[in-house]
């Protein structure tokens, strides 16, 4: 018989086509993320704070579309958009818009405890100002890489279950390459790029913003969860996505009893995953390369 997982957590790195030279980057920052946030599980901390740690480490890595590193808009500036929920409370933290703050998750977290949900642009970046958070000059957030190439990812991600049962969702992201300025996907729209629930499920996506906001993509993957397993629940709906609003994504989900699942349309997407049943995490670019991989044994 199977353990049941006492904890549980998957990261994901952004649907889109990973260029040859970022994969192994992909991968490492895809599992030092993990390590991040299944260090804090194991330690006895929330669902909530292993999302935001994990999210930190994807923020500080170049390689992703989050933090330093983020896409530019048309106008060449940085706005990044996160999102954190509380399965427990339902509670919601989510900022847009946001320029010169180096995690935005951690504003999406300090803004949890509060009555409003989603603070956009000046009054997002006041917040952060205010709670304490990381500040830096907008220009810093962009790197080297970002200034040659005006590289294409998307959107980074984490769902946790804790020791207590709790869920947590989150996203980050500097929204889609060469946006108008102001735009603002589905990443801290609530059921669009996140939700999170105790006793149904918590999922984070990524992807073309504005299908999965006009798909509210993320609701209905938790309304399809009970009764299937994670990946079914994510590709039914996304594929539904594509034939109903088009577009392609990506989402990490998790179940209540520590099921995590994947699922991408788009060519790629970094993922890694752990549970408290599993000896080492495993890593992945795609659903594919994961197929092939269960027919291993791994020691
Ligand atoms: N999925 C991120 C965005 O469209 O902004």
């Amino acid at each position: 018989m199977t353990e049941t997982p006492r904890w549980a957590i998957i990261v994901h790195g952004g649907a889109h086509q990973t260029p040859p030279e970022q994969v192994a980057a992909s991968r490492a920052g895809c599992l030092a993320a993990l390590s991040a946030g299944r260090r804090v599980l194991e330690g006895g901390g929330t669902a909530v704070e292993a999302v935001e740690a994990a999210l930190r480490v994807l923020e500080d890595d170049p390689t992703f579309n989050a933090g330093y590193g983020s896409a530019l808009t048309a106008d060449g500036t940085v706005e990044m958009d996160s999102a954190v929920m509380d399965g427990q409370t339902l509670e919601v933290g989510a900022v847009a818009g946001l320029a010169g703050v180096r995690h935005p998750v951690s504003v999406a977290r300090r803004l949890l405890r509060e009555k409003e949900v989603l603070l956009t642009g000046a009054g997002a970046r006041r917040f952060a100002e205010r709670s304490g958070a990381e500040l830096c000059a907008p220009e810093e957030l962009i790197s080297p890489q970002q200034r040659k190439t005006f590289q294409e990812h998307d959107t980074v991600g984490c769902v946790a279950l804790d020791l207590r049962g709790h869920l947590a969702a989150g996203t980050s992201t500097g929204g889609l390459t060469g946006q108008p300025a102001g735009r603002v996907g589905d990443s801290p729209l609530i059921g669009c790029g996140f939700y999170a629930e105790d006793g149904v499920g918590a999922v984070a996506l990524t992807g073309e913003g504005e299908s999965l906001a006009r798909w509210m993509t993320a609701a209905r993957i938790l309304h399809r969860l009970p009764g299937r397993t994670p990946d079914e629940a994510l590709r039914t709906v996304l594929e539904e996505m594509g034939t109903r609003v088009g577009g392609t994504g990506g989402g990490i989900a998790l179940t209540p009893d520590g099921q995590a699942g994947w699922w991408h349309t788009s060519p790629d997407m970094p993922t890694a995953y752990q549970r408290s049943d599993m000896p080492s995490p495993r890593t992945y670019l795609t659903k594919t390369e994961e197929r092939d991989d269960v027919h291993t044994p791994h020691g």
